[in-house]
């Protein structure tokens, strides 16, 4: 009696996972206004810094764009429509395609992260949290960042926050905490698909 070979074994590489062209559009344009964005508005900021004044710390030149105060405001207000536009649109197709529903959290999120215990279940759990956190802190950039352009026409705006002072703050505070968020929404992504999940999302 012959034995038969062994069948060849064969590797099982995931499948790549794939992503529609219109997420891919997003991300791109999302990164290239967002650093537009930062970088132009702490030119902005360097003119009269937000904490202590004229006499305060200010951004090195290496983070800064625009040149001068006056060039760091035509990038910003330039690169505020890729920005805003670029959420809006994305926005839209979220809500008509109903993919806000796999992407949202939801009350089972809070109780799988509360009570669960399959990990991977989790962590879908922290990421759409993570999806669901940064949508108001990307509106309040942009609502901020409208009192401070249409101060007269906005005025409901300013009130809203209290003082001129107030808006800047919250504001600025988009900056640390867009940052951050990019950095966890990255090292989570790397971790559940490694570097083939965040290629997808870019090519
Ligand atoms: C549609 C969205 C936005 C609008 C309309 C907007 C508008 C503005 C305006 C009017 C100013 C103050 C200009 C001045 O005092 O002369 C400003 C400052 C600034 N913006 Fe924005 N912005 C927007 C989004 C963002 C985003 C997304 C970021 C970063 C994540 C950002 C970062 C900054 C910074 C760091 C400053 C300097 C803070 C200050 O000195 O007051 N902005 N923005």
């Amino acid at each position: 009696m012959t034995s038969s070979p062994a069948p060849a074994k064969r590797s099982k590489a995931p499948p790549i996972p794939h992503q529609t062209i219109l997420a891919k559009v997003f991300h791109w344009v999302n990164i290239i206004s967002l650093l537009l964005m930062i970088t132009s508005g702490l030119q902005i900021y360097n003119a009269n810094p937000v904490f202590g004044g004229r006499g305060g710390w200010q951004f090195p030149t290496p983070f800064l764009l625009g040149g001068w105060l006056a060039g760091g405001r035509h990038w910003h207000f330039a690169a505020m429509w890729f920005f805003a536009l670029n959420l809006l649109w994305y926005g839209l197709y979220i809500l008509i395609s109903r993919r806000w529903q796999r992407r949202f959290a939801s009350a089972s999120d809070l109780k799988a992260l509360q009570t669960g215990r399959n990990p991977k279940r989790k962590a879908y759990a922290w990421h759409r949290l993570l999806y669901t956190a940064v949508i108001p802190i990307l509106l309040l950039a942009v609502l901020t960042g409208l009192g401070m352009y249409k101060p007269a026409q906005f005025h409901w705006i300013v009130d809203l926050f209290g003082s001129w002072q107030a808006l800047r703050v919250v504001h600025f505070i988009s900056v640390p905490t867009v940052l951050l968020f990019s950095l966890v929404h990255s090292l989570m992504a790397l971790r559940v698909g490694g570097l083939r999940l965040i290629n997808s999302i870019f090519w």
